[in-house]
Order: C-alpha cells, then structure tokens, then sequence
C-alpha cells in the first residue's frame, strides 16, 4: 500500500485547477444505463472511485470509450443487472445503479452495502421509495432482488434528506409511468447537476436542487454531452490548505456559489477569501476559533468537518464541532492528536484547543476526508508526516500530490 510523506511548514502560494466533482460524476455515470444512446462527458475526474464504477457499468452491459478531454458512454443494452458484493464492499455509491436498472431492464440484484469507517449508512429510503413506485424488494442473503414491469409515479416523503437516496429515486423515475413527487428532497449541488445532465437527455424534471422535486415519467431518454460540475469538496480542501499554512492560493474552475458557508466560516477564522464567478483567492491569517455543526446543504458540509477540524487544531481558542450527519465520522481525532493536536470527544461533539504548532507523525487514512485533513495537518506540521492507506485519498482527489507539489508543499509518494 502506498504512502505520502510530507514535510511541512512551507505556505502554499500559486494557482490550482479545480477537478470534476465525484460525487456529480458517479451519478451520472450511473443515469447513462437509463438510455440507450451514447453519452459523452468532459470533466470527468480521475479518481478510484470513478475507474471502479466505469468497471462496474462495462460489467453490467456499457461500451466506454475514453479520449483526452472525455468519455463517452453507451449502455445499448443491459447485459447483466447484477451489483455483486465484491463491488458494493469496494465502494457504497455503487448503490446508484438500483434505481436505473429497476427502471430500464425491471430487474436488479445489486449487494446491499453495510457500514462504513464514517457510520452505519442506511438505504431504507432508497428501498421504500421504490417500493413505493411499484417495485417488488427482496432482501436474501445480503442482495437487494427488485423487479418491476414498469414503476409507476408516486408521491414519496423522505424522512430524513438523503442524497444518494434522492438520486436513485430521480433517476428511477425519469422512466416510471406518470409523475412522481419527492418531498423533502436533499438539496446538493449534484443533484441538480444530475438533474440537467438527465433533462438533456429528454428527461421531465422540476425542481432539482429544492426540497420537492416533479418528475414526469418519459417512454425512453436520448444522448447528449455534458461537462461535470466542479467538485466543491476538494475546492474546500485546498481553501483551508491556504487557510492552515497561511499561504495565498488562487483556485480555479471552481463554483464559489456552492461553498457559502464554508467561505463565511473561513472568513470568520480570519482567512481572506476573495470570491469571483469561477475563481476563489485565499490568503491565510491568524487562525481563530470558529463553531460549527454539520447540516444538510446549504448547511456546512460532512465532507469538509474532518478538514476544518485540523485548521482549528491551531487556532488561537477553543471551538466546538458538532457532527450531525453520520455518527462515526471522528476518524480523524485520534490520528490529529498523535500529531499534537489537543482534541476531546463527546458524543457527537469534538471540542478542540489550539494549539501552537503540530508535529509531524506517522498517521494511517481511515477514510477519504480523514485522510484529507491529515494530508492539511502534514502540510504545516514540524518535521514529517507519514501518511499510510492512502488509497483513501485516491478515491475522491485528482492528481492531489501533483497539484499540491506545485503550490509548494514538500510531499513524496512512498510506492508499496
Ligand atoms: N439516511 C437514512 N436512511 C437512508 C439514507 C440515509 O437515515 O435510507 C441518513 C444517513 O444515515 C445520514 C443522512 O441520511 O445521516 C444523510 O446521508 P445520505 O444518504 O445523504 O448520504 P449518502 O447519499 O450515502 C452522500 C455522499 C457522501 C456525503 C453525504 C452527505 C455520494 C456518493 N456520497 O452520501 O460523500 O458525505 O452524501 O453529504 O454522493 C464523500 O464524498 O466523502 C462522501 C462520504
């Protein structure tokens, strides 16, 4: 398994270009099996994550053509609408092909995912949505068996907001016969973008990106182009990358409207953040203390709490972080306090005391954004940081040595 060692203590300065979001790029990769037709889609990152699902998509029936600057994707027909354990272990978000499948062949078999580093993760909204829509579920021997002639429009109420959840239903119902209503919808950025790439593609849907979302059922969906919108993940990433080591990034190709309450928290931990339509300037401070608290979008995200919380490993107070989407993901705590981080645990709270200064240790990647902050807390720690399971990180960040190597950050890949 390979390794990154970093030495930090270098301010990061310099310009980095913002890669095509996964969490946009695995959804519509998976709503190619809704048509027929070839799809082609620019943008599209580079990541473990996307190769493992392109695979599963060529087993299950895809023909994938991949040029310099795209991939074209045609499903002609589903050969085989199995998901089997050996991907869905690999990888949760495998679990978005249910709903194309049901909805294009009437058939799926697709493992049902377990929990993760970060939780216990259900899916039972995915499930009873669909059930909803007239498909037979059946769990035995831990596969999800659904069928259905044709699903057929519904009204569906999430009790929770789920984002994976939201997606398989859209797509499910794109082809269902009549008109289905998701009420209290997540509202994240992907789902729109998923949203527009399907509408291109013929599809009848209202209100992505809101929390009630219209879809009139169609008999079949065409082909189109479209280019992934840009992950607003790692675009918060290397924001407190020039955040914690007090550097001065320009970051581009991104979109600052989807990261507002990670700007105003940056801001008020006293980084000048300069925001313009598709770039965002950085310049690091003083640290401050901040709180802040998971929440569905538009509220501060899961996905970056494990990176705000090496940045107030060195702020000049004390904050509190309060994780309130997934109740395991604290991964990170006990890797950032071997590097001196002065951090406690109550239950779904993380108190964190500054501290002066972190110092370089050896740390394993429990999970993507754990690894993440660890990859921050390296970059300005004293002395080197020795990073271990790192195929974490390669499963949600492009080319993350090369883009950080550039901006000044001394980082080695260690090969196993
Ligand atoms: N939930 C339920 N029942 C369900 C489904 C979800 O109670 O049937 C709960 C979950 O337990 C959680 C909340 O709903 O408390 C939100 O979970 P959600 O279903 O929205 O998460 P997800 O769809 O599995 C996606 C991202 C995650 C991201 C979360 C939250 C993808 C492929 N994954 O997961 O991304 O953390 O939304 O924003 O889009 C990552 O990129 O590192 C990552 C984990």
């Amino acid at each position: 398994m390979d390794k990154m060692l970093i030495t930090g203590g270098t301010p990061l300065k310099g310009e980095v270009s913002i890669s095509g979001a996964k969490n946009a790029a695995l959804p519509i990769i998976a709503a190619t099996l809704l048509s027929a037709e070839t799809q082609r889609l620019t943008n599209v990152p580079v990541l473990g994550d996307v190769t493992t699902f392109l695979r599963l998509l060529e087993k299950i029936g895809a023909k994938i053509t991949k040029e310099d600057d795209h991939s074209s994707i045609q499903v002609k027909q589903i050969e085989n609408c199995e998901a089997p354990y050996s991907w869905v272990k690999t990888m949760r978000a495998t679990i978005l092909v249910l709903g194309p499948l049901i909805a294009r062949c009437g058939e799926a078999h697709v493992s049902l995912p377990g929990g993760c580093a970060i939780g216990a993760r259900p899916i039972q909204l995915h499930l009873d949505g669909l059930k909803k829509m007239g498909a037979e579920i059946e769990i035995k021997h831990g596969i999800i068996h659904a069928k259905a002639n044709r699903l057929k429009g519904a009204e569906i109420y999430f009790e929770v907001p789920t984002v994976t959840g939201t997606e398989n239903l859209m797509m499910a119902a794109t082809l269902a016969e009549g008109t289905t209503i998701l009420e209290n919808t997540a509202c994240e950025p992907e789902i729109i973008d998923l949203a527009n790439f399907l509408n291109l593609c013929g599809a009848q849907i209202m209100g992505a990106g809101t929390e009630r979302i219209i879809i009139n059922g169609v008999p079949s969906l065409g082909g189109t182009s479209y280019e992934i919108m840009p992950d607003r993940i790692e675009t918060g990433t290397f924001m407190v990358a020039a955040a914690i080591t007090k550097g001065d990034l320009l970051l581009k190709k991104c979109r600052p409207a989807h990261l507002l309450s990670l700007i105003e928290k940056l801001r008020a931990a006293g980084s000048n953040v300069i925001v313009e339509k598709e770039t965002l300037r950085i310049i690091g401070n003083t640290i401050k203390a901040v709180n802040a608290k998971t929440l569905a979008y538009p509220g501060f995200p899961t996905d970056m709490q494990a990176q705000l919380m090496a940045l107030m490993s060195l702020s000049n107070g004390q904050s509190i972080i309060t994780e309130t989407i997934f109740e395991a993901r604290f991964n990170h705590v006990a890797e950032l306090r071997r590097m001196g981080a002065q951090i406690r645990l109550e239950g779904r709270h993380a108190v964190i005391k500054g501290v002066t200064s972190l110092s370089g240790a050896p740390v394993m990647a429990s999970d993507l954004r754990a690894s993440a902050s660890l990859v921050l807390a390296g970059l300005v720690a004293k002395g080197e940081t020795e990073i271990s399971r790192i195929y974490h990180l390669d499963r949600g960040y492009e080319a993350i040595e090369e883009k950080l190597m550039k901006v000044g950050a001394s980082i080695k890949r260690v090969k196993a």
